[in-house]
């Protein structure tokens, strides 16, 4: 059967290697579609079985133009940019890849942290994350991942997640934490991880900001959506000391950076997921589960359910 490797953001080679080796070892044809626009995805499902994307969009239209789709897979975490409702209504089983690729973005959070509070190595003296709090905003793969590596920085961690019990977080050397407010308000550093839906859209605003420590950052290496763009500049513009990391750029960044230059930094595109290691183990899992799906319909990891 056809299966459709569709990334605007391409995976390294070498994993487009392995998952067309998965799909060819189990009598299937795979195509590459890189770097192509919505049109083209659109245009490429006609005659396809499977789908592997990573952020790409599928909507309606995409299901629509694809009446042999069986199985969509999203090489990552993060659904918000499939169509459950529509793919159920399709009869296609949509799945993840739960933390494949959750340590890439762990490190590029705290490269990220290291930039920044290195002045972004611009020869002034900067701060250190040793000994400095740090707020974990769900507690999932990626947010755990942070924290592991921050604990070895040196860093106090605790973390919110109404669906890891307190003695999880308590063993891994958290502190649990149960409301938001709690955790904005005690911690220098948050780090958020929380998934784009309709509880999380927009959800952190002026007030979580307002209510940061001094000299506190957020960083958003999550999803954009999360953030309240206009409280976000409300609240850099009231407090010069807030400072804000996104590897999600906000619709207002230009703007932020030309207010605010030492006090954001931003990646140029989503970056981090995009590490050969991630792209492998995303990738080949995105394609085991596709072959599986298809020969016995395996749906470990189904979403849309
Ligand atoms: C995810 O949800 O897995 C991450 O945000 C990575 O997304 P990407 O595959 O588009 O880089």
């Amino acid at each position: 059967m056809k299966i459709l490797i569709a990334t605007e953001k391409p995976f390294a080679p070498v994993a487009v290697e392995g998952i067309k080796q998965v799909l060819v070892q189990a009598g299937h044809e795979p195509v590459l579609l890189e770097r192509g626009s919505h049109e083209d995805l659109v245009a490429a499902v006609h005659d396809v079985a499977g789908l592997i994307v990573r952020s790409d969009k599928v909507g309606k239209d995409v299901f629509d133009a694809a009446p042999q789709l069986k199985v969509v897979v999203r090489a990552g975490a993060g659904y918000d940019n499939i169509d459950l409702a529509e793919a159920t209504a399709h009869g296609v089983c949509v799945m993840n890849t739960p933390g494949q690729n959750a340590n890439a973005v762990a490190e590029l959070v705290m490269g990220m942290l290291v930039t920044l509070v290195r002045n972004r190595y611009d020869g002034t003296s900067g701060t250190e994350l040793s000994g400095k709090t740090l707020g974990i905003h769900a507690y999932g793969a990626v947010g755990r991942n942070v924290a592991r590596i921050a604990r070895g920085f040196g860093m106090v961690v605790s973390a919110l997640d109404p669906f890891v019990s307190d003695d999880v977080m308590e063993a891994d050397g958290i502190k649990p934490v149960h409301s938001v407010e709690e955790l904005y308000s005690a911690n220098q550093i948050v780090s958020l991880h929380i998934p784009a839906n309709e509880q999380t859209r927009r959800s952190v605003g002026k007030t979580l900001l307002m209510s940061l420590p001094s000299g506190a950052i957020l960083v958003n290496a999550a999803r954009k959506e999360v953030i309240d763009e206009q409280g976000l500049a409300e609240a850099m513009a009231e407090r010069a000391d807030l400072r804000y990391i996104a590897d999600v750029k906000p619709d207002n960044a230009d703007e932020l950076a030309d207010l605010y230059p030492t006090r954001v930094l931003f990646t140029p595109k989503k970056m981090g997921a995009q590490t050969a290691e991630a792209n492998i183990n995303a990738g080949l899992a995105a394609a085991k589960q596709v072959v599986d799906h298809l020969a016995t319909g395996w749906n470990r990891f189904q979403v849309n359910k």
